[in-house]
């Protein structure tokens, strides 16, 4: 029998788990549903079926995904858990079997030697697949339309181990570049797999190499030729664990490191580059313009999602995440990165119009926090349209102690120009029991959602969201 959820600032307020899935054909929408908006919004996060008994990290839950279905002027909802072999084997247990990020100190002897996996990070779809992604563990697919899950994704065996969560998919040519990380286990030697598979699921390039150091990594900058593999001071160390400390936490005084390298070369071309230390788990975009590489990323000179390596917590606004951009010279007549802050509002997920992922951009598009006290936790109670071109900012509130997720740019149908199109996020406006698919016009987000979708129950908070437009090739086997 499944107990009440402990006290927890991620199991309460927006976080509550909801613990049911649901099949929601066309629902309500206050406003005017674009009729040239015909695609897939989906959504994952963390919605853990049990309480865990022994404490509970944000990214610990189980994967929860849904998938709002825009076509013909209605747009229709379903939402499933990622099936993963620890989600089953809890359910039948009847209670929570592993113990926090698998740590095998706390799990039950029944799952010693089972795949930790919650599937709860990001969802995208490349080569007509569905991928539900966690760091540390291969793709799990997924059925596009029913949200089924299926079985791990190997590409022929060439990936049986620890797959990004964050990979980088370049819509000009279809091929998404991914990496592995902890490929040898946390007592293993660090080392990271990074790979390059085409649009049609073949892995064209795939080699290995060694990291500076066991860094928790969640994303690669992509630009059409280049690739930088980003390590940020957030070890990963058994040893510290072993002695009673964090086993994941923030290295103070150590720098960030990048390796570099081209999109289709080997471990013999990198070259290392590195900086004062930054928490970077999440890229704008990046491209290259005039002999340099240029990235803008969300970043912070610290975290909060872990303790300090001397035991210290930072707090959320010592380490807002603000949109800077890193500039990299690929001539290689400097090691300097040089960094400068484009926009100071806390945001959490930057993102472009994907169309033009790894080719220059300048819309973004990004949840932020203009007035809770802390962002991650109370909600992100805003949306920000930035132009890093220009310069201007285009924001909309949803007010105090609302929380929304990640705004996501969403084209309109056969648009090609950036931001032609629209960009939405969940939001769960504050003291409320429902929860909004609020749909913004891309270049006018301050004038308020042109349509809302209503969804009649709160959907916990979660993280990465993608669009999927019906006349782009990534989404056609979906709505052929
Ligand atoms: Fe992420």
């Amino acid at each position: 029998m499944a107990q009440p959820f402990s006290e927890h600032p991620y199991l309460t307020g927006h976080h509550q788990p909801m613990r049911f899935e649901a099949v929601a054909p066309d629902l309500i929408v206050e406003g005017e549903l674009p009729d040239d908006l015909n695609g897939v919004f989906y959504r994952t996060g963390s919605e853990p079926l049990y309480d865990p008994p022994e404490g509970y990290h944000w990214f610990d839950g189980d994967g929860m995904v849904y998938g709002f279905y825009f076509e013909d002027g209605r747009v229709s909802m379903r939402n499933k858990w990622v099936r993963t072999e620890k989600f089953e084997a809890e359910l039948s247990a009847g209670k929570r079997l592993f113990g926090v990020f698998g740590d095998p100190a706390t799990s039950d002897p029944s799952v010693q030697g089972m795949r930790y996996n919650t599937g709860n990070t990001n969802i995208i779809l490349h080569n007509g697949k569905l991928m539900a992604l966690m760091e540390g563990c291969p793709a799990i697919e997924m059925d596009p339309r029913s949200l089924d899950t299926r079985d791990y994704l190997d590409y022929g065996g060439t990936i049986t181990g620890p797959f990004s969560a964050h990979p980088t998919v370049d819509l000009s040519t279809g091929e998404m570049m991914s990496y592995g990380w902890m490929i040898n286990g946390p007592a293993g030697k660090p080392e990271v797999r990074y790979e390059v598979i085409d649009k049609d699921g073949a892995v064209t390039n795939q080699f290995q190499f060694e990291a500076p150091y066991m860094s928790m990594i969640h994303t690669v900058l992509a630009t059409e030729n280049w690739v930088v593999v980003p390590f940020n001071p957030l070890e990963v160390s058994l040893e510290r664990a072993m002695k009673g400390g964090p086993m994941n936490a923030w290295a103070k005084g150590r720098n960030s490191r990048f390796a570099l390298f081209p999109r289709h070369g080997n471990a013999d071309d990198i070259r290392w580059l590195e900086m004062p230390g930054r928490h970077m788990f999440h890229e704008l975009n990046a491209w290259e313009e005039d002999g340099q590489l240029i990235a803008d990323v969300a970043a912070a000179n610290g975290t909060a999602l872990f303790p300090n390596d001397d035991g210290t917590m930072n707090t959320h606004g010592d380490t807002t995440l603000e949109l800077r951009r890193w500039t990299i010279d690929l001539t290689g007549s400097t090691d300097a990165i040089k960094e400068e802050t484009l926009n100071d509002k806390d945001i959490q997920f930057p993102r472009p119009d994907d169309r033009f992922m790894t080719r220059k951009s300048r819309h973004s598009y990004a949840n932020s926090n203009l007035n809770s006290a802390d962002g991650r936790v109370d909600g992100m109670d805003s949306v920000i349209h930035f132009d890093t071109q220009s310069g201007k900012e285009d924001i909309f509130h949803f007010g105090d102690g609302a929380g929304c997720g990640e705004f996501v740019f969403a084209p309109r149908t056969g648009s090609t120009d950036e931001a032609d199109g629209y960009a939405m996020t969940l939001v769960h406006p504050a003291n409320s029991h429902h929860t909004e698919l609020a749909i913004f016009h891309a270049t006018d987000v301050a004038a308020g959602p042109v349509a809302r979708v209503i969804i009649p129950y709160r959907i916990p908070s979660g993280f990465h969201c993608n669009y999927y437009s019906a006349d782009g090739a990534l989404a056609e086997p979906i709505f052929a």
